[in-house]
């Protein structure tokens, strides 16, 4: 079943393509729903987290999913400086500059009270500063989105540790052109922190959608029974 076009969930859907489509696709919202849909189907626990959250539209998904699977109970924590975008490394494209996508805490509260759904656990600050203590124990899937280098290092490094065995990582903008040429390609210090992370034989696969979808996953390895 696609769990996008179900009654409780296209509505949402639909107005997040409208007034969220800067961050929000078709591909993503289907990838990710899949994806707790299928955690759910295991009975895997854990918390579900997302690094890089602006303005909630993507976590607002998440909960609104999770929701809609009787997983009322699943924690979910997001992470942001609400400054913004740092500054760029050698290893990012000029794409975003620093202080761009700012948005506040109020705004992921309210993103979240149109659709009548409670607000995630917020944790204000640059990752290498709230990652190390705020992160949960056990994680059953992460959502990188934090577009450059260093944060996407930054995420990995402090996230693939927790990560249950069987849990996933989506890392966001990942593109690899040589598997899927349709994939955008406009922040490259993406897949560059994920390669500098897990070295020459990556476990990254890549996920291919309809349109320009540019998505890494990573499932840690090991039974989830
Ligand atoms: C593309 S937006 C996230 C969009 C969101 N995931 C969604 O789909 O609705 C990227 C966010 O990452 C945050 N960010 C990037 N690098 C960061 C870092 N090192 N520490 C904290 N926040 C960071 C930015 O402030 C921005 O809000």
């Amino acid at each position: 079943m696609d769990l996008t076009l179900t009654a409780t969930l296209k509505p949402l859907r639909d107005w997040l393509l409208r007034e969220h489509s800067g961050t929000v696709c078709p591909d993503r919202l289907r990838v990710i729903a899949d994806e707790l849909a299928a955690l759910s189907a295991r009975g895997l626990p854990g918390a579900v987290v997302e690094l890089g959250t602006f303005c909630g539209a993507m976590a607002l998904w998440v909960r609104s999913v999770l929701d809609a699977l009787d997983e009322q109970d699943r924690e979910i924590h997001v992470y942001d400086s609400f400054q913004g975008m740092p500054a760029p490394s050698a290893e990012d494209s000029d794409h975003l500059a620093p202080g761009e996508l700012r948005s506040s805490p109020d705004d992921v509260r309210s993103t979240h009270a149109t659709w009548g759904r409670p607000a995630p656990v917020i944790h204000q600050g640059w990752f290498d500063e709230s990652l190390p203590s705020k992160l949960p124990d056990a994680i059953a899937f992460a959502y990188l989105d934090g577009d450059f280098y260093g944060s996407t290092l930054t995420g990995l490094t402090h996230c693939v540790p927790r990560l249950l065995p069987g849990g996933v990582l989506l890392v966001d903008d990942y593109a690899d052109t040589a598997v899927n040429p349709k994939a955008w390609d406009g922040l490259p210090g993406v897949k560059r922190a994920c390669d500098t992370y897990f070295g020459t034989a990556s476990p990254m696969t890549v996920v291919v959608g309809e349109g320009d979808l540019a998505l890494g996953r990573y499932e840690k390895p090991g039974s989830a029974e």
